[in-house]
């Protein structure tokens, strides 16, 4: 085989969205040698698109307190998220907020110069009281705003870039070492072994397994994907949030700001129906219950426009000058996609896939876990998984809006601070085997040899199809079973599709048979672990198992690919400090 060429880290870092270069700055400022390595240019990782803004309690609205907001997550979990990671994330937000602002992100201001704080789902005061101002935006741009800030300021501590270079796969040695990864770089098309003392895992969440998706291309899930094929079973892949307010038909993402602002949902009756589903909360009930009604109000024959199959997001009340202070981007978004000027006149909305609750197994210093027999479960050894890819798990079988930036900040700092205190027992590299590096690079050539047989982009367009299909806002047995029957029936098509281009130079058909590989695995997870959970807990509803059903199934699921296995481990109910939250019925 032809020599490919090695570079050396400390750590090196796989994905340059929120959680990795949170991490990464950690790092560098912690003098480690530290690699990002990014399959866009960093600053279009995903985190770019994320919109209302950032959950902490600094209480500048209203009094507020960091147990109210742990509540409320566990609540919004519906009670499946482990407490002592909740509440480490919860203790360490309005720090790591303020952290944020001093790093250059431009908050919203209230009058009195402190950082403006909007209403958001699930969010309430005195656990359980009225509703809470506790999310803390950008206007309606924070991930944007947080991105580029995160990003300079590891340009200014010496982070070290690999943009463009897709990452094929973990190389692990035979004791389970985490060694690096393969990559490519896109431009050229030539691997290249990044090897390094510490792995951590940052790629994101893979909505894009769904025809009509908040997602950007890239969320292929390309992280899990290696984990898995690393032998490491994922967690609670079940979960996937459908956002209640994407533009109707192609799913970009209205945020939930702006019900925060006083926006709200009509029928086609032009009832504001979340009056009647939720009446605390109304339309910022958590984002499973709105998304339910959204679905619930178009089947019953409620919905809006010609073929009845939306509802409609009314803004117009709040005002020009509101609507352009606070939400500038979601009109320029409706304008452009919805063709309507939400001054003027309602969007029309319908859930869309959003964000993968599941993910690689970790534990709070972001250090990947696994199951073992012996015992409870150990850690892979260099191995970190940080944000979207990752369960911690503080989101449990619903994530609140606004936790995800903070979800991502937290925890990738935490990794952060883990890795330097392995780094220093762990000062050498250790020996790359061979074997590793020729199954990465395998692959590459099999997508390089292949030449006759369908095409990558027919078997992804039947996936995401299935997917919405066979695992939506609502599920039955009957129907996720066909899910499994039609995904494993496609995943072997897939190894017989073809690439009609095999040139090197940004092959972007290659990186997406890649991609699509990774997105068929995940798939198979989501809808074999959807299969198993006989019961309704936060956004996996079964219409044939419509209760919690805590007794048999307040637990995590952990898929493995090998045999498509399930497995099963407990919720951590029990929080650092205080006592736990425990389950009850989970009502706005
Ligand atoms: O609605 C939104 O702005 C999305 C926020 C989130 O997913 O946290």
């Amino acid at each position: 085989m032809k020599h490919i060429p090695r570079r050396r880290f400390d750590c090196l870092v796989i994905g340059a969205g929120g959680g990795g270069l949170r991490a990464a700055l950690q790092l560098a400022q912690g003098q480690a040698r530290v690699a990002v390595v990014s399959k866009v240019f960093p600053t279009r990782s995903h985190t770019v698109a994320a919109q209302g803004g950032i959950n902490a309690a600094l209480g500048n609205v209203h009094q507020d307190n960091w147990h109210f907001h742990m509540y409320d997550t566990v609540k919004g979990s519906d009670y499946l998220g482990d407490q002592d990671a909740i509440e480490y994330m919860c203790r360490a937000a309005a720090h790591l907020v303020i952290e944020l602002e001093h790093f250059g992100v431009p908050f919203t201001r209230l009058p009195n110069g402190h950082i403006y704080q909007r209403a958001f789902g699930g969010q309430s005061l005195n656990f359980g009281g009225e509703q809470a101002m506790r999310t803390c935006p950008a206007a309606d741009r924070t991930g944007h705003a947080m991105l580029h800030a995160l990003y300079q300021q590891n340009l200014k501590a010496r982070t070290h870039f690999f943009d463009e270079f897709f990452v094929i796969d973990l190389l692990m040695d035979k004791d389970g070492y985490a060694l690096g990864a393969l990559a490519i770089e896109i431009e050229t098309g030539e691997p290249l072994i990044i090897e390094a003392k510490t792995t951590l895992v940052a790629t994101g969440g893979v909505s894009r397994i769904y025809r009509t998706t908040t997602n950007a291309l890239i969320n292929t899930g390309d992280g899990m994907a290696m984990a898995l094929r690393a032998g490491i079973p994922l967690q609670d892949m079940e979960f996937v949030q459908f956002h209640p307010t994407g533009i109707a038909g192609i799913g970009i993402l209205i945020t939930e700001a702006a019900r925060g602002e006083g926006g709200y949902l009509i029928n086609g009756e032009g009832e504001r129906f979340m009056e009647r589903v939720a009446p605390h909360a109304k339309d910022l009930a958590s984002r499973d219950v709105v998304s339910r009604a959204i679905y619930e109000e178009v089947h019953a024959g409620r919905g809006c426009g010609p073929k009845q199959d939306h509802v409609l997001l009314k803004l117009d009340h709040l005002g020009a000058e509101a609507i352009k202070k606070h939400l500038p981007g979601i009109r320029e978004l409706s304008i452009r996609f919805a063709h309507v000027d939400p001054i003027e006149k309602p969007i029309p909305v319908y859930p869309t896939a959003h964000y993968t609750m599941g993910g690689i197994p970790t534990n709070r210093f972001g250090q990947v876990v696994v199951p073992v027999h012996t015992g409870p479960e150990e850690e892979v050894p260099g191995l970190y998984a940080v944000g979207e890819c990752a369960c911690v798990s503080v989101h449990g079988a619903n994530r609140l809006g606004g936790n995800s930036l903070l979800d991502i900040i937290v925890f990738g700092r935490a990794a952060g601070n883990h890795i330097l205190e392995y780094l220093k027992e762990n000062r050498r590299h250790r020996a790359m085997p061979e074997d590793a590096i020729d199954r990465a690079m395998a692959r590459l050539t099999r997508w390089d040899k292949q030449g006759q047989g369908e095409s990558v982009d027919l078997v992804c367009d039947e996936l995401r199809l299935i997917m919405e299909e066979h695992c939506g806002v609502f599920r039955t047995q009957a129907v996720l079973d066909e899910g499994i029957k039609k995904v494993t029936e496609l995943k072997s098509r897939l190894q017989h599709a073809t690439l009609r281009d095999h040139s090197k130079i940004f092959n972007t058909a290659r990186i997406e048979a890649l991609e699509l590989e990774n997105l068929m695995d995940i798939a198979l997870a989501t809808v074999y672990s959807a299969a198993a959970r006989k019961e309704s807990r936060g956004a996996h509803s079964r219409t044939d198992y419509p209760e919690r059903d805590d007794r048999n199934w307040l637990k995590h699921t952990l898929y493995s690919r090998e045999g498509n296995k399930l497995d099963y481990k407990p919720v951590r109910l029990k929080p650092l400090s205080v006592e736990t939250f425990p389950p009850k019925e989970r009502v706005y």
